[in-house]
């Protein structure tokens, strides 16, 4: 790489086993873009200065993830709407120094890969979100944007449930509830979008909730099933998939909005799947 090569990063804490070096990569070399993407943990009081060293080393844009999408929002100096909505920047790009455009693609990931790569129909469907955490914050306005019947937020702490889906009420057919609230009714799609999986925890969630034709979708992903995704296929669930699509589309819009090329997502969601 030369010296002006363009560069772009991840910035997290932790960061050491993200894989949005080698989704990059594989979308530059098939793209034909010169570009550098590297991963790098920041220590949590020295995100801004980060930001700014990487600005002034010819950095072009960044990732921002777990516990920076805050930060982010914050540092940015001008906002995407949705981003705005979200709370929450996952990409930055770097116009200059001190000059940032704050966005948000992880919404967006979610929705490509649920009707792109799993074609489903979200219109007219009623969608089940467990959590209401900044994770979910963000993918609410994109698929409420895709007319669901119902979107309901179902959360461990009730309160906060009832608060995002008051946030979003103006967008669309969206209400919360306390995981002990559930009526008897199956929903057409489940989302996991607790961080339960990471520990391998699973919330207590009644069968009930899945039908024989229920799709189930668990924002995180592993090597093996989640336990979500082991919960939701002991209970009869049509299919249960882990969120590795996300990361690859939520991947591609960023790299679309830093170069203005659409990457083909398929090869690399079929490279992560066998690393
Ligand atoms: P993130 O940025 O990943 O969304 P967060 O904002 O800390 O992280 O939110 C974590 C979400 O996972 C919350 O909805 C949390 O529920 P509470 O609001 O009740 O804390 C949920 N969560 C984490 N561990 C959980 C568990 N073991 N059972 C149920 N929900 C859990």
């Amino acid at each position: 790489m030369s010296d002006n090569t363009d560069r772009y990063a991840v910035f997290g804490n932790p960061v050491e086993h993200s894989k949005s070096p080698f989704i990059h990569s594989r979308f530059a070399e098939q793209t034909g873009q010169q570009l550098e993407y590297t991963a790098q943990r920041v220590d949590p009081d020295e995100f801004d200065d980060a930001v700014g060293r990487f600005a002034q080393n010819n950095g072009k844009g960044l990732n921002i993830t777990v516990p920076f999408k805050q930060d982010a929002w914050r540092l940015a100096t001008k906002r995407s709407a949705r981003a705005e909505r979200a709370g929450a920047v996952n990409t930055l790009v770097i116009n200059g120094p001190n000059d940032y455009f704050g966005d948000n693609t992880d919404g967006v990931g979610l929705v490509r890969d649920l009707r792109k790569n799993y074609g489903l129909q979200l219109e007219g469907r009623d969608i089940l979100i467990i959590g209401a955490g900044g994770a979910v914050r963000g993918v609410i306005e994109p698929l409420l944007e895709c007319n669901p019947a119902s979107l309901t937020i179902a959360n461990r702490t009730r309160g906060k449930a009832l608060q995002l889906a008051a946030d979003f009420a103006d967008l669309g057919n969206i209400k919360g509830c306390g995981l002990d609230e559930f009526g008897n009714d199956a929903y057409d799609i489940i989302i996991n979008g607790t961080s339960a999986s990471l520990s391998g925890e699973l919330p207590d969630l009644p069968a009930t909730l899945i039908a024989a034709d229920t799709f189930c979708y668990d924002m995180m992903y592993a090597t093996e099933a989640t336990p979500f995704m082991r919960w939701a296929e002991q209970n009869g669930a049509q299919q249960a998939v882990d969120g590795k699509g996300m990361l690859v589309e939520q991947a591609a819009e960023s790299f679309r909005i830093w170069r203005g090329c659409e990457p083909d997502t398929a090869p690399v969601i079929e490279a992560l799947q066998r690393l």
